[in-house]
C-alpha cells in the first residue's frame, strides 16, 4: 500500500533528504518534495506553541451551511487570526475561502487552513447518489464522478472533502444508505478504492484534486434497527470481515484522511476507540494521514455515558488516535491543559499536529496559501459543460430496470399518447438527493431540466405527453386522483414517477415505514386500475418496499436520485437512448420485516427449503425470505448468454491464482452492456461461511449477437476469511464457482480444489 514515510526527528529528516533519491512520484507543481516536507514540519513544529498546536487540531464550521448542531458559541474569526483553528468545514467559493485564509495569515506563524466540505456527490454539477452509482458497477465512472467533483470543489477553494462514505449498510430504513456502497464487502471495497482514487487524482495538490476522507470508522452501517447514530454491537470476526475492508480498501489506496463514527461499538464509542484507531488504523494498517471526529462527536462521549465531561471526552479522544475536533470545542478548550496537567503527552499531540501540517504542505499551502482559491479558475471550471456529460453518462449508468414485461420499455414511436402523471413528473430539486448542498440557493427549475420537459422534447412529432400530478409525495389528499385517472385513461400508456423527495434520506432521515410516502401507493392502485399499461418509475435514497407495483406493474424503473442530470438520463432510458444496465448493489425488502436482509448470509443448520416447506426452518411462516429484487438484479433492454465456463484448473496450490473464464453473449437485438458477477462459495470451513459471496465483476458491452470471453483471476486472498482466532487464512477443500446476470439468478456452476 502506498504509505507516506513515518514522521522523522529533524537530523535524520535533513540526512534522508540529502540521500533521498528521486522520489517515486514527482510532486505537483508549487508543492514540495516528500523529504522536504519531514523537515519542514518539524523545523515549524519546534517553533510552535502548544496553545498553537491544538489549534490546528481544531476545526471550526464556517456559516454557509449547516451541516450539524452548532455546539458552542466562539468568535471564530478571532480564533482563527490567532492561530487557534486548523481547518474550517463549510466555508466554500474562491471568494470566501481566499477570505479566511487571509485571517490564518495574521496568524504568528501564518499556518494555512484546510477548508474542508461534504462533496458527497458532486459540488456544483450534482452527479447521482453514491448508492445510485454504486449500481452501475462501473469503477471508471465512479472515478469521473468523484474527479469532476473534486475539480469543481478544488477550485472553489475546498481541500478536503468527507467522502467517500464506506459504509456497508444492510439495512434501508437507514437514511444514510444513499451515501454508501450497498451491501456488500467486495463491490464496496472496489468502489472505495475507486472513489478516493477519483478525488485525489495522482498527485497530493494537483489543482484539480482533493483530499478524500474514508468515513466513518467505523460500522456505522450497522446501527441497530436503522436508526441513525443507534449503538452497533458484532463480533471482531464480523467487524474485520464486512465492515472494515473497504477501509482497508481506502488506506490501501492512499486515502488523505479518515473520519471516525458517531455510533458505539461494543461499547465504545468510534470516536474513543482506541482499538479500531490506534490499534487496527494506526497500528496495524500504519495509516499516516490525519483522523477527524465527526462533527461534535468528542462532546458526545459524555452524551454517550463514557466521559465525565467535555474535559475528560477530550482526554479519551486525542489518546485513542483522533486527531482533529470537528465542532466540539473541547480539545480547544482542555486539550493543553491536559498536557500541562501531565495526563496527555506532548508527543501524542506532536504526533497528531504532524499529520495535519505534512499534508497542508503537501498542499503546497504552505508555498501559497491561495492557490485553490482562484476566482476565474473557479468560474470557469464550474461552467465547463463537459461536468454536464459526465454526470449524464454516471446518472444512465445508475438506472436500474427492475421489471419490464411484455417488452413495454423502450417506448414504441407507435405510441400516439403518453401520460406522465405523479408527483415527480417534473421533479427537479427533489432529483438532487441528500448532500447536494452547493445548489441550494439555486433556482432548480431554471437550471435543471425535468424528465418531463426532456421526454417532451424527445417524443415532439409523433407522441404527445400529457401530464397530471395526482399528488404530492408525502401529503394525505386525494384530490388530484379524479384527474390523473381521467389523463391516464386518454393515454395510450401511463409513466407514473413516484417516490420520496429529497429530505427523506440521508443524515437523521432514518424511516421505519419504507413504502412509498403518502398516497401514492394508492394513486398507484387507482392509475393501474384505469387498465392502461404502467411504467412506474421510483425516485429515492433508498430501497423502497414496493410490494404492490411489484405484483400489478408491468414495468419498473428504479431511478434513485440521480442527480442533475437525471432528467435527461430518465429520457434516455425510456426512448431507448440508453439501454439500461444498472445492477441492484443492495437487496430490495418485500417487507420492512425482513430487514436486515442480504444476499451473502450463512447457510444456517436449518435452511430454508426455498419458499416450499417452512416447518423447523430458518423462514417466515407469513413471507418469504427472498428479497423482492436480488442484489446485483438488474434487466436490460436485450438479452445475455452465458456459456463455457472454463478453469484454467481444478486443484491449486498455495498462492497460485486460478484463470476462470466464462462467454458472455449479446443474445438480443438491441446492442448492451452486462454486468457479470462471480460468486465463490467455502461449504466447509472452520466456520460457517456465507452461502455466495461477490469476488469479481466485469461490465461488458455487446452488439447484437456479439460474445466475449470474460476472465477472472481467483488468487488466495479471494479465498481468505477470518477465522475464529481472527486468523486471516484460506483453507483447504472444496471451492464453488457461480459465474451469472445476480446473485439470485447464476447461470454457470463449477468447483475446484485448495490442496494447501
Ligand atoms: C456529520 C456527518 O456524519 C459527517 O458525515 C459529515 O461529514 C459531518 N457531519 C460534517 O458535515
Amino acid at each position: 500500500m502506498p504509505q507516506p514515510p513515518r514522521p522523522l526527528p529533524l537530523l535524520a529528516a535533513l540526512l534522508a533528504l540529502a540521500l533521498a533519491g528521486t522520489p517515486a512520484r514527482a510532486p505537483a507543481q508549487g508543492t514540495p518534495a516528500e523529504a522536504v516536507i519531514e523537515a519542514r514540519v518539524s523545523a515549524l513544529l519546534a517553533q510552535m506553541t502548544l496553545e498553537e498546536k491544538v489549534g490546528q487540531l481544531t476545526q471550526y464550521s464556517g456559516e454557509q451551511q449547516k451541516t450539524g448542531p452548532v455546539t458552542f458559541a466562539d468568535d471564530r474569526l478571532a480564533a482563527i487570526r490567532s492561530g487557534r483553528v486548523g481547518s474550517v468545514l463549510n466555508v466554500t467559493g474562491a471568494d470566501n475561502t481566499r477570505h479566511y485564509q487571509q485571517l490564518a495569515m495574521q496568524s504568528r506563524l501564518k499556518i494555512p487552513l484546510l477548508v474542508a466540505q461534504d462533496v458527497i456527490h458532486g459540488y456544483g454539477t450534482t452527479f447521482p447518489i453514491p448508492l445510485a452509482e454504486a449500481a452501475s458497477w462501473d469503477l471508471e465512472a465512479m472515478r469521473l464522478s468523484a474527479h469532476v467533483a473534486a475539480t469543481e470543489a478544488a477550485a472553489a477553494g475546498v481541500h478536503w472533502t468527507f467522502a467517500p462514505m464506506v459504509d456497508i449498510a444492510r439495512d434501508p430504513r437507514w437514511g444514510r444508505v444513499m451515501e454508501g456502497a450497498g451491501e456488500d464487502t467486495y463491490l464496496g471495497s472496489r468502489i472505495a478504492a475507486a472513489r478516493v482514487q477519483g478525488f485525489q487524482g495522482e498527485q497530493p495538490g494537483a489543482l484539480d484534486s482533493v483530499m478524500a476522507t474514508a468515513k466513518h470508522f467505523a460500522a456505522y452501517g450497522a446501527a441497530v434497527g436503522g436508526r441513525d447514530y443507534n449503538t452497533t454491537d458484532m463480533s471482531e470476526r464480523q467487524l474485520r470481515e464486512t465492515y472494515l475492508p473497504p477501509f482497508r480498501a481506502a488506506a490501501d489506496a492512499g486515502v488523505a484522511t479518515f473520519m471516525n463514527s458517531f455510533n458505539d461499538l461494543n461499547g465504545v464509542p468510534a470516536t474513543a476507540s482506541r482499538h479500531l484507531q490506534r490499534e487496527i488504523l494506526k497500528g496495524e494498517w500504519g495509516f499516516q494521514g490525519i483522523v477527524v471526529s465527526d462533527w461534535g462527536s468528542i462532546g458526545e462521549l459524555v452524551k454517550h455515558g463514557v466521559a465525565a465531561n467535555d474535559k475528560e471526552a477530550a482526554y479519551l479522544a486525542i489518546m485513542a488516535g483522533n486527531d482533529i475536533d470537528m465542532e466540539s470545542n473541547a480539545y480547544a478548550r482542555y486539550l493543553a491543559e491536559l498536557v500541562n496537567e501531565g495526563r496527555v503527552p506532548v508527543t501524542v499531540v506532536d504526533e497528531a499536529v504532524r499529520r495535519v501540517l505534512r499534508m497542508k504542505f503537501r498542499l503546497g499551502l504552505f508555498e501559497d496559501p491561495y492557490r485553490y482559491s482562484d476566482e476565474a479558475r473557479e468560474q470557469r471550471v464550474l461552467a465547463d459543460p463537459a461536468n454536464a456529460v459526465a454526470a449524464r453518462r454516471v446518472a444512465r449508468e445508475s438506472i436500474v430496470l427492475l421489471k419490464n414485461e411484455g417488452s413495454l420499455l423502450p417506448l414504441a414511436a407507435t405510441l400516439k399518447k403518453i401520460a406522465f402523471i405523479g408527483p415527480l413528473a417534473k421533479a427537479t430539486r427533489d432529483n438532487l438527493g441528500g448532500w447536494s448542498i452547493e445548489l441550494q440557493g439555486v433556482d432548480y427549475t431554471k437550471t435543471i431540466p425535468s424528465a418531463f420537459t426532456q421526454l417532451q422534447k424527445r417524443l415532439a412529432g409523433h407522441t404527445e405527453l400529457l401530464y397530471a400530478q395526482g399528488s404530492t409525495v408525502s401529503g394525505t389528499s386525494k384530490a388530484g386522483f379524479g384527474e390523473a385517472v381521467a389523463v391516464a385513461r386518454q393515454a395510450d400508456l401511463v409513466l407514473l414517477s413516484v417516490g420520496e423527495d429529497i429530505d427523506m434520506a440521508g443524515e437523521a432521515k432514518s424511516r421505519s415505514n419504507i413504502h412509498l410516502p403518502g398516497v401514492q401507493e394508492e394513486l398507484v392502485r387507482a392509475i393501474v386500475a384505469t387498465g392502461k399499461p404502467v411504467v412506474l418509475l421510483v425516485s429515492a435514497g433508498r430501497p423502497l418496499v414496493l410490494e404492490y407495483a411489484a405484483e400489478h406493474v408491468p414495468a419498473i424503473v428504479y431511478t434513485w436520485w440521480l442527480g442533475s442530470e437525471a432528467g435527461n438520463a430518465i429520457a434516455d432510458v425510456l426512448t431507448g437512448g440508453y439501454n439500461p444496465s444498472g445492477k441492484l448493489p443492495i437487496s430490495f425488502p418485500r417487507s420492512e420485516g425482513q430487514i436486515p436482509i442480504y444476499y451473502n448470509h450463512p447457510n444456517t443448520g436449518r435452511p430454508s427449503d426455498g419458499d416450499g416447506d417452512r416447518s423447523f426452518r430458518s423462514a417466515y411462516i407469513d413471507l418469504s425470505i427472498h428479497p423482492r429484487w436480488a442484489f446485483g438484479h438488474g434487466l436490460s433492454y436485450t438479452s445475455f448468454a452465458y456459456s463455457d465456463l472454463k478453469l484454467d484448473r481444478h486443484a491449486v496450490h498455495g498462492n497460485e491464482t486460478i484463470d476462470v473464464s466464462a462467454v458472455v453473449r449479446n443474445s438480443g437485438t438491441r446492442a448492451g452492456t452486462e454486468v457479470v458477477q462471480l460468486y465463490l462459495r467455502d461449504p466447509v470451513a472452520s466456520v460457517a461461511r456465507p452461502i455466495q459471496e461477490l469476488r469479481g465483476f466485469e461490465r461488458v458491452t455487446l452488439a447484437p449477437g456479439e460474445r466475449r470471453t470474460v476472465h477472472f483471476a481467483l488468487d488466495r486472498e479471494a479465498l481468505s476469511f477470518w477465522n475464529a482466532d481472527l486468523k486471516w487464512v484460506a483453507e483447504p477443500g472444496e471451492f464453488r464457482i457461480m459465474i451469472g446476470a445476480a446473485s439470485d439468478d447464476i447461470r454457470l456452476r463449477d468447483t475446484f480444489t485448495l490442496l494447501d
